[in-house]
């Protein structure tokens, strides 16, 4: 692992109140403890893991909502079983899981309202159209935390990947977090599992905190991304494990024509310290959808066991927008089939529509202190014809091969970058000697700066 790590902000003071001194801390910061506490149950929650609480949760939220304007407000989730429809967040406001709180997503289809499609996306991710609801969802929300003492919020999406893979949906499904237009969000100590589709997924929103998160799906469940951060600015993930029969991590910005004519990229992007096993994607994905662009992102001391790839960059011909000054130290890496990946035929348009001149820019990607073992294949390297993947730079690397490896280890088509200090022997294409790969040096400012410790 790097030893070097990004300085932390100089601590600023934080309010710490325990439950009975709550009162005591009323005046704090926007982002700190709530003056306006309630449990789920005081709307009438039942939690018996029977009870269908969507009536509840509504109105828990529109009550709080009210009150928030005034100091915040807090919804406890006490220990118990929660099942409930979807339902959305306010400003102001934290979601709060006791331990032993898990909120179950309703399995009734009835109970997920269809919602338009994203703007950047054109049509539902799986289908044409529009899509069910998110489980929990916000739009043009500011100052929400969710968080606690790592409850759990799960999708039970059995139903879901089952009737996915029976080609028995007729729209896409619903994300298990998704919060639109939305800025000092806080998600943290808290447990996603079982997700119809994508986990949480932060969409044209700004300054995002995702830290001590844990997300669970099965290897094998149809599209559980872990942490899709999507046409989105100053994101910090820490600190997260996640298990996924998808990519554990996919920056994202729209789709095709969609994605370029909203034009907002996702940039200055934190992931650090993140453990990830995905046995069939990448621990980090840049794409597919990146017609928006992806710039800045900063991948340090991440650790990968039985996954497909590390950072892989996925792109294509129709997609237009750009990935480029990505930067990443530090990964430990355990049975691999690829090291390095990077695609540029991938396929999923969104319809014939797509801009068959709208090529995607890819340069300036920065590998380094990279230690691997088990590994199949170091480098399957496959930029763009005639629009080849530029300013690569590869050091510091270390990849023991499995005892059944490939014999060719680099096959680079349409690619151009420099290696220094690289075993197995890269390719031609990235042969050129180069020198230790940079890493920007200066932290990266992502609001809100401390994690509020309030219990409720
Ligand atoms: C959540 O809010 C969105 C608008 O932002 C709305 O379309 C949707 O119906 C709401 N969902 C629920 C469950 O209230
Ligand atoms: C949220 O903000 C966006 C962008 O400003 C706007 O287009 C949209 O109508 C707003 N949505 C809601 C539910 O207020
Ligand atoms: C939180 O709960 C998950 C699921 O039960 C568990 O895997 C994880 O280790 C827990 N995290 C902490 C910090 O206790
Ligand atoms: C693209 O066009 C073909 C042939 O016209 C059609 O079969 C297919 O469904 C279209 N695909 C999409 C995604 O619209
Ligand atoms: C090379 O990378 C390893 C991690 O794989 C790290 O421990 C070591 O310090 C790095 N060497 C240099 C010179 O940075
Ligand atoms: C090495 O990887 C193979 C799959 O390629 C796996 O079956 C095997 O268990 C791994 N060995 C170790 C020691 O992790
Ligand atoms: C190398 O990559 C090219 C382009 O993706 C592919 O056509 C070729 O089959 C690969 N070669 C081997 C030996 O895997
Ligand atoms: C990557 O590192 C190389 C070598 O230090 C440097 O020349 C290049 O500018 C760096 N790339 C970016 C995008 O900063
Ligand atoms: C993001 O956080 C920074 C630092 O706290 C703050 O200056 C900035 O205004 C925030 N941005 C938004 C859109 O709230
Ligand atoms: C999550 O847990 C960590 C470790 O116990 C703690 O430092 C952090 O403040 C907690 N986050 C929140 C939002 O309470």
């Amino acid at each position: 692992m790097a030893t070097r790590r990004i300085p932390r902000p100089a601590a600023v003071a934080v309010a710490l109140c325990a439950a009975a001194l709550l009162a005591a801390c009323a005046g704090a910061s926007a982002a700190g403890c709530r003056k306006h506490v309630a449990k789920v149950t005081e709307y009438g929650a039942v939690g018996d893991g029977k009870r269908l609480n969507t009536a509840a949760f509504a109105k828990a939220v529109a009550d709080l909502s009210e009150r928030a304007r005034d100091g915040g407000a807090a919804l406890v989730v006490p220990p118990g079983k929660w099942l409930t429809g979807p339902f959305n967040l306010t400003s102001h406001f934290t979601l709060y899981l006791d331990e032993g709180a898990e909120i179950l997503a309703s399995q009734d289809m009835k109970d997920w309202p269809l919602i338009a499609p994203l703007p950047s996306y054109g049509r539902g991710r799986d289908e044409p159209g529009p899509r069910y609801s998110n489980f929990i969802a916000g739009s043009n929300l500011t100052d929400v935390i969710i968080t606690g003492k790592n409850g759990t919020i799960n999708g039970q999406g059995q139903v879901w990947w089952d009737k996915y893979h029976a080609k028995e949906l007729q729209f896409t499904r619903g994300y298990l977090l998704e919060l639109l237009y939305s800025n000092n969000i806080i998600i943290s100590n808290v447990t996603f599992v079982d997700s119809p589709s994508w986990n949480l997924h932060p969409t044209y929103c700004t300054n995002v905190t995702i830290s001590g998160v844990t997300i669970l799906a099965p290897v094998h469940s149809p599209n559980t991304d872990g942490i899709d951060p999507d046409s989105s600015s100053h994101v910090k993930i820490e600190d997260c494990y996640i298990v996924s029969g998808d990519d554990c991590i996919a920056v994202k910005s729209g789709w095709d024509e969609y994605g370029i004519k909203f034009n907002m990229p996702s940039q200055h992007i934190i992931i650090r310290r993140l453990t990830c096993i995905s046995p069939t994607s990448a621990m980090i994905a840049l794409g597919s959808e990146m017609s928006g662009g992806i710039r800045d992102v900063r991948a340090e001391d991440n650790i990968a066991i039985n996954t497909e790839s590390a950072v892989r960059v996925k792109s294509g011909v129709g997609r237009g927008g750009f990935v480029k000054d990505i930067f990443v130290r530090g990964l430990s890496l355990h049975t691999m089939k690829w090291v390095f990946w990077m695609t540029g035929n991938y396929g999923q348009h969104p319809d014939n529509s797509s801009d068959p001149n709208a090529m995607p820019e890819v340069t300036g990607i920065n590998y380094s202190d990279v230690f691997a073992e088990n590994v199949t294949m170091a480098g399957r390297m496959e930029g763009i014809p005639n629009d080849p993947y530029t300013g690569i730079c590869i050091s510091n690397v270390t990849a023991r091969l499995a005892p059944d490896a490939k014999k060719l280890q680099w096959n680079c088509t349409d690619v151009k970058g420099v290696t220094y200090d690289v075993t197995p022997k890269p390719c031609p294409e990235l042969g050129a000697e180069g020198k230790p790969c940079a890493f920007p040096e200066e932290e990266l400012i992502i609001g809100p700066h401390e994690l509020p410790k309030c219990t409720y």
